[in-house]
């Protein structure tokens, strides 16, 4: 990496120290070494195709590098994930697991922070529903969840990680003891998992966006224009939700709150196909809130973070466009023409939709390409 702001620095500093080590991401050596870093370990649990029931996929199948941190399988016509076990699949899009790290834990927004713009009563959390209260808590899931990994058992688990070849590694880090409890051996791949997720490796920083903050790339004069329009708090308001800040470190395009922003149901979805009443609620169906709570949150999704899009069509919780450009339409005609689904929970759709207005953002085609030439930005390995 060439360039590195101090900023940037002092971030990966604060991230090693709230994951109790790692964060190092680095050259990963094979086989035992012991002075394995948590992060280190972590990418060992995350690339490894045993701790799946079929020793077929790991975490790293539904959230691939190469591919933005999602899955490269799926499509609009196939938008979710295949498990483990053939023709099983989950009923959403899986979405990138870098930048995740930075979000809070799930909670109620802070009356301070309300502003008048946002209509989100709850913040932070894993999983699109915020289910998950933080990353130690979504990486417990997906191993013993029967439409990804599908292991028995917890216990499952860890017997696998102690026949693994980087056992060793584990007790390094854990300490000797530290495959006699379940419980508690569980919770510490958990704990690698999100150390390694929240190392750099994972969140690079290294787009052509980062490097036009920090003064060593020119954007284009579409990119300019789209980055303009991006901004634009009257019109496309794509930054009050999409947040973008002066430094790479607090631009993460998303503010981690929830938003019911219209998104059509996909007739191609498994889950749909299988029921034809299947609704998506989103933070509406969550564990994560009481049920008294739950008519006002129905069809609410946490908002994405934009970075990296450029790799993780389709898009939406159910991937139900292709591409950055449907998407876009969505924003400027879709919504405001009210094309609406069972889906979505009209009453609920956010204030910075325009919803039934028939009006849309009023972008030209231009417009669009150039907010899509700004996105493609965002995607890192630039530097
Ligand atoms: C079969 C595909 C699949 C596998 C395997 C899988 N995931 Fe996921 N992942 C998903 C899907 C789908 C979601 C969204 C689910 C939801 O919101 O209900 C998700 C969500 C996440 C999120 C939350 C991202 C966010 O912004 O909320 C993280 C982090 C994550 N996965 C990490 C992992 C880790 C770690 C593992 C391995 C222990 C793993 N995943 C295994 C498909 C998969
Ligand atoms: C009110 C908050 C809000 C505003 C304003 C907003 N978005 Fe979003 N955006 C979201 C939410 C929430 C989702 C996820 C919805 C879903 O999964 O159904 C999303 C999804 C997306 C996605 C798909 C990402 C993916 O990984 O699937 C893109 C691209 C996107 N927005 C771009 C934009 C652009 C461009 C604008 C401005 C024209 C904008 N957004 C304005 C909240 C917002």
């Amino acid at each position: 990496m060439e360039i590195r702001s101090a900023g940037f620095a002092l971030l990966i500093a604060a991230l090693t120290v709230s994951c109790g080590g790692g964060g190092g991401g680095g050259d990963d050596s094979s086989g035992t070494n012991s002075s394995i870093t948590m992060a280190e370990l972590g990418r060992k649990l995350f690339f490894d195709t045993n701790l799946s029931s079929g020793s077929n996929q790991a975490c790293a199948s539904c959230h691939d590098p190469d591919n933005g941190f999602a899955d490269p399988r799926v499509s609009v016509t196939a938008p979710v994930s295949e498990g483990s076990v053939g023709g099983v699949f989950g009923d959403r899009n899986a979405p990138t697991a870098a930048y995740a790290s930075f979000a809070p834990s799930f909670g109620l927004v802070g009356d301070a922070d309300q502003t008048p713009e946002t209509d989100s009563k709850y913040q932070g959390g894993q999983f699109l529903d915020g289910r998950a209260v933080d990353l130690i808590e979504q990486a417990k899931g997906p191993f013993i969840n029967p439409l990804e990994m599908n292991n028995a058992s917890e216990a499952e688990v860890v017997t696998k990680v102690q026949n693994a070849d980087y056992a060793a590694d584990f007790i390094a880090v854990f300490g000797a003891d530290a495959f006699n409890d379940t419980t508690i051996a569980y919770h510490n791949i958990a704990t690698a998992i999100a150390a390694f997720e929240a190392s750099s490796e994972v969140n690079q920083f290294s787009s052509k966006f980062d490097a036009y903050l920090m003064g060593s790339y020119a954007l284009s004069a579409s990119e300019q224009r789209g980055f303009d329009l991006f901004m634009d708090a009257e019109v496309t308001k794509c930054a009050n939700c999409h947040t973008v800040g002066e430094t790479p470190e607090t631009s993460l395009f998303s503010n981690f709150r929830y938003y019911n922003i219209g998104t059509p149901i996909n007739l191609n979805n498994p889950a749909y196909l299988a029921d034809n009443s299947f609704v998506d609620e989103g933070l509406g169906a969550s564990s994560a809130i009481a049920e008294s709570d739950r008519n006002g949150e129905r069809g609410k999704f946490k908002v994405p973070t934009l970075r990296n899009v450029e790799l993780t069509a389709p898009y939406m919780h159910n991937g139900v466009y292709a591409t950055l450009e449907e998407t876009v339409l969505h924003y400027d005609i879709q919504v405001a023409n009210l094309f609406i689904t069972p889906e979505v929970n009209e009453a609920n759709i956010a204030a910075e939709m325009n919803a039934g207005t028939f009006v849309g953002l009023g972008l030209s085609d231009q417009d669009r390409a150039d907010l899509v030439n700004f996105m493609k930005t965002l995607t890192d390995g630039y530097f």
